[in-house]
């Protein structure tokens, strides 16, 4: 697809009172974007709208629940109301919650659900007429390398997101020849609020799967997809591509790995008591684009790449030489 040019264009930005989001809306913003941001909180969303407005971006914040039809409808039709038009459509806001399966509350799994995908549904169905209207339109999903792998203890979260690609790929299939175009990010662990605010079950402050990168990092993806629409961009190698290539290449090596060591990797020794997090209702904690854990810094992730391009040759190359040998 040809590059858009983004000076004027509006965007609804799912998810904006924290972490990619935020900084999504700051990377668009940058580039010209007017902006409709939306979230629970009205005084982060009221920060945020400050924060571009001083920078001479356009924005308005219409507050609300994605699993509210009401609400989402409300963010939909303000934002045409202001503006006249939309043009992109962020789905951004998720949820998630760190527990085994045999023991997450059902009501968390099905919240999860509500939130992250259907979210996304109920507004890409809000923004699909207007669309339609216009014969032009983007709806971009921010989704995870968990889009299409696994971790333990985020069961729903996982399911969730593997739900939502699938659904994306297929809303994609159906648009062809439309002028709406779709678009995902894989974001990796990037280093926001989700970890603030999300509840667990095990009485821990939770953490990302290593390595950890800068939020930043997932919103210069968003604006890139933003630009060349109809894409779905793995946008960085360590805790993306390669972790994709060595999933396919040698997929038992994964499971064991995150079998023995994934709910460990994913836990500070910080103890907390949070059962619910912002899950059903939004919390204080957790506003602005960073969270409390700091990215992985540049050396460690160089170092593991090259650890894991070895061990990746090494199997190929072994592999490759014993089935000459059995020539
Ligand atoms: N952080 C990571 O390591 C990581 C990795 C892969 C993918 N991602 C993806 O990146 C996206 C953003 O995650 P993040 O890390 O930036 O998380 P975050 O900092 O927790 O932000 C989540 C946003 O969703 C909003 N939200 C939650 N429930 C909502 C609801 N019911 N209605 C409306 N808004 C709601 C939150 O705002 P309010 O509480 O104000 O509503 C917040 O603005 C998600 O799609 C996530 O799956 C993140």
């Amino acid at each position: 697809m040809a590059r858009q040019d983004l000076r004027g264009k509006v965007a609804i930005v799912t998810g904006a009172s924290s972490g990619v989001g935020w900084q999504a809306a700051v990377r668009l913003g940058e580039a010209g974007v007017k902006l409709c941001i939306t979230a629970r909180r009205v005084e982060a969303l009221e920060q945020l709208r400050h924060a571009l407005n001083e920078k001479g971006v356009e924005c308005i914040s219409v507050p609300g629940d994605v699993t509210v039809q009401a609400d989402v409808e409300q963010v939909v039709r303000e934002c045409v109301t202001h503006y006249g038009r939309v043009d992109l459509l962020v789905n951004d806001a998720a949820v998630q919650s760190y527990g085994l399966f045999s023991e997450l509350p059902w009501e968390h799994l099905t919240r999860t659900f509500d939130v992250n995908v259907f979210g996304f549904m109920r507004f890409a169905r809000a923004v699909l007429p207007h669309f339609k209207q216009q014969g032009s339109g983007h709806i971009l999903n921010v989704q995870s390398m968990l889009s299409k792998g696994s971790a333990p203890l985020l069961s729903a979260y996982t399911a969730s997101k593997h739900a939502s690609l699938g659904w994306a790929q297929c809303l994609e299939m159906e648009l062809v020849g439309t002028g709406i175009q779709v678009s995902n990010v894989l974001v990796p662990s990037v280093a926001t609020n989700m970890f603030a605010h999300a509840p667990t079950m095990f009485g821990l402050a939770p953490k990302p799967v290593p390595p950890t990168y800068d939020p930043d990092v997932a919103a210069r993806a968003v604006l890139q997809c933003a630009l060349r629409p109809g894409r779905t961009v793995v946008p960085v190698f360590l805790g993306g591509r390669l972790l994709l290539w060595v999933n396919a290449l040698l997929p038992k090596v994964g499971k064991a790995v995150m079998g023995r060591f994934g709910a460990r990797m994913q836990m500070r020794d910080e103890p907390i008591d949070r059962p619910e997090g912002n899950l059903f209702r939004p919390v204080a904690q957790g506003v602005g684009p960073y969270g409390p854990v700091p990215p992985t810094p540049l050396w460690k992730r160089l170092s593991a790449t090259a650890g894991l391009v070895a061990l990746a040759s090494g199997v190929v190359l072994g592999v490759a030489g014993l089935a000459r040998a059995a020539r």
